[in-house]
């Protein structure tokens, strides 16, 4: 079986940001699912590898060697309707998962 590796998705928002931090204290391996390189550094500090990519690009490529996936990313407050439409529905799920893998504990 493979070692646990985490994507974290939306890692730089409020709810990622937690995860990431959680990620690190539990000496989890992930990577970060980034779209801007502005953020690598803090990822970088926590040891976690960096994804630079966008959900409405083609992103298959950050999968390699990942076991588990979390999702926070897009936010109602800060991402307008255009982004929730032009985000792949494969690559969303609902609010409600969303909050769900931000309370469970590891
Ligand atoms: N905060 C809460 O209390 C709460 C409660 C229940 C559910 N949720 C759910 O949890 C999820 C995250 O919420 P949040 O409050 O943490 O949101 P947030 O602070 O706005 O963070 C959203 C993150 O998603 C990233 N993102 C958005 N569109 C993207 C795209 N196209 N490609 C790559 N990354 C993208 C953003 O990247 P950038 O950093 O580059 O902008 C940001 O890091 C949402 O689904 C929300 O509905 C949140």
């Amino acid at each position: 079986m493979n070692a646990i590796k985490v994507l974290l998705i939306g890692a730089h928002g409020r709810t990622g940001r937690h995860i990431a931090q959680r990620l690190h204290d539990e000496a989890i391996p992930f990577r970060a699912f980034l779209r801007k390189s502005a953020h690598k550094s803090e990822f970088a500090a926590l040891g976690a590898e960096i994804a630079l990519s966008d959900l409405t690009h083609d992103f298959s490529h950050v999968f390699d060697d990942i076991t588990h996936v979390v999702y926070a990313a897009g936010s109602a407050e800060t991402e307008g309707v255009h982004e929730v439409i032009a985000t792949p529905l494969y690559a969303r799920p609902t609010t409600r998962s969303g909050a769900a893998c931000a309370r469970s504990s590891w």
